[in-house]
């Protein structure tokens, strides 16, 4: 009896009917405003995608690149690499400023690993280029024979595949006004020495990235 009470009450039509009414505004409403949002969203990403910068591996200087064998036969070799790569980051951009955190860079050669370095922060005009250079320290480490007489092999045919990938923090400025910072990842993956060699500057993924 009571719960019929609740159900057929004087008032309970009336609200229900309202209600209904409010519910089907506010989802309508809602969905406006998500599609609105995504709308904006999406464009706004398209947007700071096509003012991303152009990067591309220009030089590649070896300083030193040496296989030590050990005089003593059960004793390692040792390798060691010094290298610098410059990097050209091209903001052909006519109106906006672009600005750089401090990045971090990791760069590999036939799959050694160098030291990271990290990039002081910068500043790019519209419609100009940096030409960074990076320069890990020297590496020394020690590997396996069949390793070292293949980088060996590479080095002296200028055929040594090489990795650069940096991470940072980028800025769109626009007239004076901050428009977006978000992360940057540049991935310089499977560049060729005979391509940076010939002057052919192999050009970078370059990519915004929601996550580190
Ligand atoms: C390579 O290492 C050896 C032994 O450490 C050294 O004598 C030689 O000068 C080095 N070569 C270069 C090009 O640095
Ligand atoms: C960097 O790239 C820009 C645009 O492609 C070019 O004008 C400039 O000469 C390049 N700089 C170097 C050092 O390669």
């Amino acid at each position: 009896m009571a719960a019929d009470d609740l159900e057929n009450g004087p008032d309970r039509g009336t609200f229900g009917a309202c209600c209904t009414m409010c519910c089907a505004w506010a989802s309508f409403m809602f969905w406006t405003l998500v599609i609105f949002g995504l709308i904006f969203g999406i464009a706004f990403f398209a947007f700071v995608r096509s003012n991303l910068p152009e990067v591309r591996v220009h030089r590649l200087d070896v300083y030193n690149l040496n296989v030590t064998e050990p005089k003593n036969k059960n004793k390692d070799t040792q390798l060691t690499i010094d290298v610098q790569i410059s990097v050209n980051v091209t903001n052909s951009n006519k109106k906006m400023t672009l600005s750089y955190g401090g990045m971090s860079v990791e760069t590999m050669i036939e799959g050694f690993s160098l030291p990271k370095v990290h990039l002081e922060k910068f500043r790019q005009r519209p419609n100009s280029w940096n030409d960074l250079k990076i320069r890990p320290e020297t590496m020394r480490s020690l590997v396996n024979d069949d390793d070292a007489t293949e980088l060996k092999l590479s080095a002296t045919q200028h055929e040594m595949v090489l990795n650069v990938r940096m991470k940072g923090k980028i800025e769109f400025w626009f007239k004076g006004h901050l428009m977006s910072r978000l992360r940057l990842k540049v991935l310089c993956d499977g560049i060729e020495q005979s391509q940076v060699d010939q002057a052919l500057a192999p050009s970078c993924n370059v990519k915004l990235s929601p996550f580190r």
